[in-house]
């Protein structure tokens, strides 16, 4: 843990990355991509500008933390939190270190992100950003951070509730229907002698989710996405 923290802020984009304030020159995407076109989708209206200002103008961000797909949140993020790219988060935010993280130019803050909570996110984002566990197959559909978690973002230790699931997902009832195995319908991880259980007891959002049942029940044969291989 402790070598890891060193190698996160010994990385040298964040030094090249200085934009912790408004007033402080954005960074440019052209060290990157010699133009938008070749990274928007097709039939996207034309771009001018060489910064993240210049995408904020139309996609107007908000601090609105409501359930359900983010699809612009998702691309501009997607690619580059992936491990092997390490595009630093001040590439396009302004971030004053447990006061603000915003964006260049716009009145909004997503949250008071501390430095340990920073690098927390960015082992998450890099998660999320994979193929592997609950939040990636989120990603899938667009959904960030705050699909799942809601207003206020999360610090290390934070969970989510069943409602917040339940949100997207509809009632327990219909859960129950759809996952009633065929061949032995009280095998269900959805309703059990358990009773209510947290939805996190066995979805993990960021590691390897597992079925709980199973570690009584050494005998049953239940997969669950995002568990092991
Ligand atoms: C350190 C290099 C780097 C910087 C700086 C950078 N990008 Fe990227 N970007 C990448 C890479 C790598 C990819 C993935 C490969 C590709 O599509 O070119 C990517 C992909 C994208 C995509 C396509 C995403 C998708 O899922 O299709 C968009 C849009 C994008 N970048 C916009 C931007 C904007 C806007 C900026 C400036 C705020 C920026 N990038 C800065 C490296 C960078
Ligand atoms: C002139 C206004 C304008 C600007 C500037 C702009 N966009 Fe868009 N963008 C749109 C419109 C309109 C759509 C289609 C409607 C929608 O999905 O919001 C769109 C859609 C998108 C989508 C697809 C969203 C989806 O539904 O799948 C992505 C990704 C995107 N824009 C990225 C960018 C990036 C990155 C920049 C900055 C480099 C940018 N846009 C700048 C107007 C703009
Ligand atoms: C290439 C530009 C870019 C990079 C790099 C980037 N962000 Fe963002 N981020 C944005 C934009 C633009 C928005 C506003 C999206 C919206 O309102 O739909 C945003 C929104 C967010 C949000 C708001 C919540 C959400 O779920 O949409 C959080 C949290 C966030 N970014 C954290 C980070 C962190 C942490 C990093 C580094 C690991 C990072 N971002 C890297 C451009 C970027
Ligand atoms: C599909 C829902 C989902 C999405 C999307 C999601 N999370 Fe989570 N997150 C969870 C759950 C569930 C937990 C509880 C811990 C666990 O079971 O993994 C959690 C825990 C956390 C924690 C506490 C982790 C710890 O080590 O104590 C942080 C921080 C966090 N999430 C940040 C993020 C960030 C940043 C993003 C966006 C890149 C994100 N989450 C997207 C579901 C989600
Ligand atoms: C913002 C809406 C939203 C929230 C919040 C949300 N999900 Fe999802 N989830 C989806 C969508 C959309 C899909 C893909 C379509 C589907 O399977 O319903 C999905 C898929 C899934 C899948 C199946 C994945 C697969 O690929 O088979 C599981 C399991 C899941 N979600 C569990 C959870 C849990 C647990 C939580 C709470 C920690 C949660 N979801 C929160 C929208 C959401
Ligand atoms: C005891 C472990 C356990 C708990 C607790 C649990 N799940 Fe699941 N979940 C599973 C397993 C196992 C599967 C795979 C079932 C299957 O493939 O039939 C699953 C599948 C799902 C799916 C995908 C269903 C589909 O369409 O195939 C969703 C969505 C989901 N769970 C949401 C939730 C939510 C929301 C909660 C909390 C209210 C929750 N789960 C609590 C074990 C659990
Ligand atoms: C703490 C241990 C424990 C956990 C966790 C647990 N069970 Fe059980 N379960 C038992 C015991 C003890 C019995 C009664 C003895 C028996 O028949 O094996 C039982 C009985 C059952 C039975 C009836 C007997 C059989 O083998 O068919 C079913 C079905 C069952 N459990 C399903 C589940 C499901 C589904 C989960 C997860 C949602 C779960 N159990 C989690 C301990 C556990």
């Amino acid at each position: 843990m402790i070598s890891l923290f060193f190698l996160l802020v010994a990385e040298p984009c964040e030094s090249r990355s200085p934009a912790r304030s408004t007033k402080a020159q954005v960074p440019s995407c052209t060290r990157c991509h010699k133009d938008f076109v070749s990274v928007l989708p097709q039939k996207h209206p034309l771009v001018a500008g060489k910064d993240i200002t210049a995408c904020l103008s139309c996609h107007i961000p908000s601090s609105s933390t409501k359930a359900g797909p983010k699809p612009f949140s998702t691309t501009i993020h997607r690619e580059h939190v992936k491990a092997d790219v390490k595009v630093h988060c001040t590439a396009c935010h302004t971030w004053s270190p447990g006061k603000s993280l915003g964006l260049p130019k716009q009145m909004v803050s997503f949250g008071k992100v501390s430095k340990d909570q920073m690098d927390l996110f960015r082992q998450i984002f890099s998660s999320w950003s994979g193929d592997r566990y609950l939040d990636a197959l989120h990603a899938n559909r667009n959904i960030t951070c705050t699909g799942c978690h809601g207003n206020t973002l999360p610090d290390s230790g934070d969970t989510v509730e069943n409602d917040r699931c339940l949100g997207c997902h509809g009632s327990v009832v219909d859960l129950v229907a759809k996952t009633t195995p065929k061949d032995h319908p009280a095998r269900n991880p959805h309703k059990s002698h358990l009773g209510e259980i947290a939805c996190a007891v066995c979805h993990h959002g960021h590691s390897v989710s597992q079925v709980y049942c199973l570690g009584c029940h050494t005998k049953f044969i239940m997969k669950i996405p995002g568990g092991e291989k």
